[in-house]
């Protein structure tokens, strides 16, 4: 016993020696002291607390912050300030105490001898003061200690003695928000240099995104505005790295994903830094000033943002192509809508759903007469294609005509007054088709049955609406349905425009709520590609790639738990901080992540989830396994339970409501009329 005296004592004493500094003092708040420690491991601990105490400190939450500090011997203020030491907790339950049964005996030996339902007497068990005390089970999150006049918190404690009796407070306040808020020496001095790396100038930016809160019954702990401790993000956190948001629908994902949104925003124009965003907005409330969220991001950020839809809406690009100029993108999508549309295919159909218009190349032939007559097919069977748009009613671009080599022998036998190389209106093009059919044997037997090819043979009766044996099909009629699909208006590639609005620092919104689910798919993943690869090209060529921050809303609709690692998204996830891409997913199921992603994932906000698979796939996840039960009962909107790469523990805080006013005033942006 001596011995063990004599070792604390010791222990103290080496404590003390370590200089204190005042970050560390500060942590301490006297009246929020709830009671003592009576048991420690390397894990865990029993705080012993008593009703008055807890009381005081008004109330002890489940899940909530505690800090368990060595009394000094002399017990005074001054010297508690040079503990060298101070354990953080968190609150898991409650903790059986050996004397209990007891207790629990002698309370209902009181209640039995009551004789009113309100007792005032002493013996009232209010009154008793053994009867006020209890255990509470705590886990050990770290300690937070000194070292070269710094402050240190280390993820575990280093050593412990079983006798002495740590001192326990709740911290609150000021005291609450520096412990939520460390970031490590290391950390920071980390995050600087990757600050310094990434362009942005100065101090690192952190940005308020909410309050500390631990249940969903917040009177006490949360009572008053002034006391909230407010928890802020670090923008180097985001940028190059993956971040998830998950829960229950209606809980505040997006909510989430739109402060982020903003946060991005706010360092990109406080440093000068361009960081291009994008967001996969399943739902369109990224773009529309949705009533209920009054306001949306595209109304905060008019001159910064850019919107694309797939189907011709004012204030909207776009997200399609045009038909006549990507030649090989448009009929992809019309392949992909015939296919998905289960529409009956003529021979002539399937014919042309297997098509390839792209164009031929020089190094695919053994001779250059070769590549020439190939070429030559080529233009013909995209001149028949335009032809057979055109017919479908699909708009030709300003100014376009459709062109094509024909030789004189032909040119003379279809029609002696033009020449298809100089361009032709629609009406000429399918006119000049429908004498070459007219004459098709003729100029077979005059040319030789090399002057059309099968492609353009198969287009032609598509065109014309006869097969081979010359009956009846649907053929142009089929393509009218999807005229929606071609952007006449549009010159470039939209991967490109896009990609381009993303390097000068744009948001540009993709809102995917209406038009097919296949194209959505395709779509999505052909942006992601042209994104990825343009970036990567960057990188491997030397040169800095430009941030970018992806979006994706209602991840689990595009992005497949079972894709193959080398599809897009697991290699985004995996590869795409190389090429300073980052992305952040909102889905309400943590199951239906790629694995993959999951785990390169350094971000995690999560708020209510409704299962236990779902709380058994998170719990995988650094320390969430503690925030199992009161994710599953809490329902509050907007209440997350928050790892950061920055914070080395889940903080559970009360994501602030995007305000589009406030965050307007500091844009600097007029309300919209
Ligand atoms: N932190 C918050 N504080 C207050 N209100 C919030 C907060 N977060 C979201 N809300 C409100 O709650 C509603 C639902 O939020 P939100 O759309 O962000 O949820 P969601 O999880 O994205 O839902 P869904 O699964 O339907 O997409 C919205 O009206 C939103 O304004
Ligand atoms: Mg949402």
């Amino acid at each position: 016993m001596q011995l063990a005296v004599a070792a604390a004592k010791a222990y103290f004493l080496n404590m003390n020696a370590i200089p204190a500094s005042e970050s560390l003092s500060a942590l301490i708040q006297a009246e929020q002291f709830i009671g003592w420690t009576c048991q420690l491991d390397y894990e865990k601990t029993v705080v012993l607390t008593s009703d008055q105490w807890k009381v005081r400190a008004r109330g002890v939450p489940h899940n909530c912050f505690l800090l368990a500090v060595v009394p000094d011997a002399g017990q005074t203020d001054a010297a508690r300030k040079k503990a060298g030491e101070i354990i953080l907790l968190r609150v898991t339950g409650s903790a059986a105490l050996p004397l209990d049964e007891e207790m629990l005996q002698a309370k209902i030996k009181t209640v039995q001898t009551r004789q009113s339902p309100s007792p005032s007497d002493e013996a009232s068990i209010v009154a008793v003061e053994e009867f006020q005390f209890s255990g509470l089970a705590c886990r050990i999150l770290g300690t937070f200690y000194v070292q070269e006049g710094k402050l240190r918190l280390g993820s575990d404690i280093e050593s412990y003695l079983s006798a002495p009796l740590f001192e326990v407070y709740r911290p609150t306040g000021p005291a609450l928000e520096a412990l939520v808020n460390y970031i490590s020496p290391e950390r920071a001095a980390a995050a600087r240099d990757e600050a310094r790396r990434l362009g942005l100038q100065g101090d690192l930016p952190r940005f308020p995104i909410g309050t500390v809160r631990y249940s969903s019954t917040d009177r006490l702990h949360r009572g008053e505005a002034s006391e909230h401790s407010v928890f802020h993000l670090n923008a180097v956190d985001f940028l190059a790295r993956r971040t998830a948001v998950f829960g229950m629908t209606r809980t505040g994902k997006s909510n989430t994903v739109k402060q982020l949104v903003s946060v991005v925003m706010r360092t990109s124009m406080g440093s000068g830094l361009k960081i291009g965003q994008i967001i996969y907005d399943l739902n369109g409330e990224y773009a529309n000033a949705n009533q209920q969220d009054r306001g949306s991001i595209a109304e905060v950020y008019p001159g910064e943002t850019f919107r694309y839809r797939m189907l011709p809406t004012p204030g909207f690009q776009l997200i399609l192509n045009n038909f006549f100029v990507q030649t090989v993108e448009g009929h992809t999508t019309l392949k992909g809508l015939i296919e998905v549309n289960k529409i009956h295919r003529s021979a002539d159909l399937e014919a042309f759903l297997s098509m390839d218009f792209s164009e031929p190349r020089k190094e695919e032939y053994n001779s250059d007469q070769e590549f020439q007559r190939q070429l030559g097919n080529h233009q013909r069977k995209v001149a028949a294609y335009q032809t057979l748009l055109a017919r479908a009613g699909y708009e030709l671009p300003a100014n376009f005509r459709i062109a094509f080599e024909a030789g004189a022998g032909i040119r003379n036998k279809v029609n002696p007054s033009v020449d298809p190389a100089n361009g032709l209106t629609a009406t000429q093009a399918f006119e000049w088709f429908q004498l070459a059919r007219a004459i098709q044997e003729e100029l077979i037997t005059a040319t030789g049955a090399d002057w059309i090819d099968p492609d353009t043979n198969v287009l032609m009766n598509l065109l014309l609406q006869r097969n081979d044996q010359g009956a009846y099909i649907p053929g142009f009629r089929v393509l009218q349905p999807y005229k929606d699909y071609h952007a006449p208006s549009r010159t470039t590639d939209v991967c490109d425009e896009i990609y381009n609005h993303l390097i000068g620092g744009k948001i540009v919104i993709l809102d995917l709520s209406v038009g097919d689910p296949v194209q959505r798919e395709r779509l999505s993943k052909r942006i992601a590609q042209h994104i990825l690869r343009h970036s990567m090209a960057t990188f491997n060529s030397g040169k800095h790639a430009p941030h970018i921050v992806i979006y994706v809303e209602e991840a689990h609709n595009i992005i497949g738990r079972n894709d193959a690692l080398t599809d897009i998204w697991p290699t985004i996830a995996k590869e795409g901080a190389k090429a300073r891409l980052a992305t952040v997913y909102a889905t309400q199921e943590v199951s239906s992540i790629h694995p993959n992603i999951l785990s390169n994932t350094e971000n995690i906000l999560v708020s209510h989830l409704n299962n236990e698979n779902e709380i058994n796939e998170l719990a995988k996840y650094y320390d969430f396994r503690d925030f199992s039960r009161s994710l599953i009962r809490a329902q509050n909107v907007g209440f997350a339970r928050v790892k950061t790469l920055s914070n080395p523990f889940v903080i559970p805080v009360q994501i602030d409501r995007f305000d589009p006013e406030k965050e307007r005033q500091r844009a600097g942006v007029a309300k919209p009329n």
